[in-house]
């Protein structure tokens, strides 16, 4: 959450900053700022309540030609979004900093600062890493020794850099529990939380570590470790286009997102689903030793990507024939679980940098675990540095705060888990051979299901004006349905609960009228009788509903009841392919009712506190 960037030049910075500011805008967005230092001694701070655009357009009248400056785009956790609480923050005219992260003894700290006779003019607790800076800098050498000095005192996360207007040509940086990455330039360098703000100046990228400090010139990098000895963190080359956070030509990024997933699939099985099998370093080099020995696979994430967990479950006990359990990261992070002899943790992230994730996955090296493996989408996530096996999910830069491609990606990923886990120990072949299948027909089904988009169009006008919606699934099914309330709420803040079909009877039948639209997940499988005598239960209670059905399920629209057909598929595949009709419905019911579709109040794309 919150996005920083920073850069140490020969050429002025200003539009560097704003521009990686407005590529970083989906990790935060209620208010952003920017300090330029003169390079005299001096440094002009403008910040500003609302989005990035906001800020760049209160920049445009004045020319800064400083080149040396940090920025922040911010997702309000102590203090409301305001002008007042935006980054950076300063202590007199002298020392700024940004800084992602909480920091948990603030309290503590800011009463001793007051005593000492400083003046807070936010209610953030980042003020108190800056007011600590200008009190203890007299005492060390140099900037990068005072704030080393600072982060012994604080308690919590961070990832944050430090500016002092009377040493224009050095920026410090340092992290514990929030990303940084150093990029390198031609005489300049350049800081951000995520690569991707910097991709217009520099594909050159070193990642700082937990607890790193780096003391960054033009000329120089150099980086110490949490007990400020200095290392070596390797620069590489990033392999990704600028314009992959442009928006094509689409309204929207999620709408953008949404239609990529064919491709995305693709990229994420290039090279990996061959000759009929999974190869066997698609999990790592040892994954398939390993594998051999799983008897037990523990799922742990948030979100959307917990509901991916939720359907890989279903598929791990049917085909592979081990016990699986999901959690959510939050709850298995601060609860004594169980650890199933020979368990294997699959933590799932589309940044890598979820907080309570990366403290579930840290959390279980500590206890009995065989390995942890994580299917994950940012190369220099935090998640794939200090997990055991990776599998890299290749879906390409996800922007949209609600994620569509990073799911179907999961779901692709998962069911080739499976597969690789069935060969590793030689069991159920007739599985693997139709999961290959399946796997690889999958593009073209996604194609084919992404037409489904007009007729979703003209639904999304029946959700516009209600409040409440219900999600309906069974089986592998019903995390799909809970994926489109999810949507559905994030987006259009029109409140909507999943429910387990079968479930109905136990409470939610009590809220069905005309006023709460119901959605069904039905595709033809065992199940869909069942599901026919849920439908049917529903709408002797006067509700509306909408089936996204098997176009062989043979429900006819009436009155009361629209159904949309999906082309046969796989029964494998149908709930990757069965969530693009509901990311549709979200979009569109979304569009309409004119809310904010890639950049939902409150929420952020990556969240990195707990
Ligand atoms: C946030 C995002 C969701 C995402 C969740 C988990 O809530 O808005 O889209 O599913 O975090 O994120 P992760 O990066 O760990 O998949």
């Amino acid at each position: 959450m919150c996005g920083i960037v920073g850069a140490v030049s020969n050429r002025p910075v200003c539009d560097i900053l704003v521009d990686g500011l407005q590529r970083l805008e989906y990790r935060g967005y209620d208010s952003a700022g920017v300090t330029i230092l003169d390079g005299a001694g001096s440094a002009s701070c403008v910040k500003r309540q609302g989005k990035v655009g906001i800020l760049a357009s209160a920049l445009a009248d004045t020319q800064f030609n400083g080149t040396t400056g940090i920025a922040h785009t911010r997702w309000a956790t102590h203090g409301a979004p305001s002008e007042r609480n935006a980054h950076p923050h300063q202590s007199g005219e002298r020392f700024f900093v940004v800084h992602n992260g909480i920091i948990e003894n603030h309290d503590d700290l800011r009463d001793a600062l007051v005593r000492d006779g400083y003046v807070f003019s936010s209610d953030t607790d980042t003020e108190v890493i800056v007011h600590l800076i200008h009190q203890l800098s007299p005492h060390y050498a140099d900037l990068r020794s005072t704030v080393q000095a600072v982060t012994q005192k604080l308690q919590g996360a961070y990832g944050m850099v430090v500016a002092d207007s009377q040493s224009p040509d050095e920026l410090v940086v340092s992290r514990s529990g929030s990303p940084i990455v150093i990029g390198y330039g031609e005489n300049e360098h350049f800081i951000a939380s995520d690569p991707l703000a910097l991709l217009p100046v520099t594909r050159r990228f070193s990642v700082l570590e937990e607890g790193d400090s780096a003391h960054v010139t033009r000329e120089a990098v150099r980086v110490f470790d949490v007990s400020g000895v200095e290392v070596i963190r390797a620069a590489n080359d990033f392999d990704m286009k600028s314009d992959a956070s442009d928006k094509a030509g689409y309204k929207h990024y999620m709408l953008k997102e949404i239609f990529e997933q064919p491709e995305a699939i693709r990229r994420t099985l290039e090279g990996r689903v061959q000759s009929g099998a999974v190869s066997a370093d698609a999990f790592g080099a040892g994954s398939q030793a390993l594998f051999s020995q799983v008897k037990h696979i523990q799922i742990v994430a948030c979100g959307t990507s917990y509901n991916a967990g939720m359907v890989a479950r279903h598929w791990i006990e049917q085909h592979v024939g081990i016990s699986c359990s999901v959690e959510i990261a939050s709850e298995f992070r601060y609860r004594q679980s169980f650890v199933h002899d020979g368990s294997l943790l699959v933590t799932l992230s589309q940044s890598g940098e979820t907080a309570d994730t990366l403290a579930a996955l840290r959390l279980a090296q500590s206890l009995n675990y065989l390995a942890s493996l994580t299917i994950c989408n940012v190369v220099t996530s935090s998640l794939v540095r200090e997990s055991d096996f990776v599998y890299l999910m290749k879906a390409g830069p996800e922007i949209g705060v609600a994620s569509t491609k990073a799911f179907t990606v999961q779901l692709t990923a998962l069911l080739m888990l499976c597969v690789a886990v069935c060969q590793a120990k030689q069991t159920n072949q007739t599985f693997r051979d139709e999961a290959v299948e399946a796997l690889l027909q999958l593009p073209e089904s996604i194609q084919q299901a992404l037409t489904l988009a007009e007729p979703i169009k003209s639904l999304a006008d029946k959700f516009a004006d209600k409040h409440h919606a219900l999600f309906l699934g069974r089986g592998d099914q019903y995390p799909i349905a809970m994926e489109g309330a999810l949507k559905l709420k994030e987006i259009s803040y029109i409140h909507a609960e999943a429910y387990a079909a079968g479930e109905l009877k136990h409470g939610p039948l009590a809220l069905v009228d005309a006023d709460m639209p119901v959605v069904v997940v039905a595709p033809n499988n065992e199940l869909l009788d069942k599901l026919k005598s849920n439908i049917e239960e529903v709408r002797a209670r006067g509700s509306v509903m909408y089936v996204f059905a098997d176009s062989d399920d043979h429900f006819e629209s009436e009155p009361g009841l629209d159904v949309v057909n999906m082309a046969h598929a796989n029964h494998l595949i149908t709930p990757i392919l069965f969530s693009i009709p509901l990311q549709f419905l979200s979009y569109y019911v979304a569009l309409v009712k004119g809310t904010d579709v890639d950049q939902p109040r409150n929420l952020a794309k990556s969240v990195t506190v707990e």
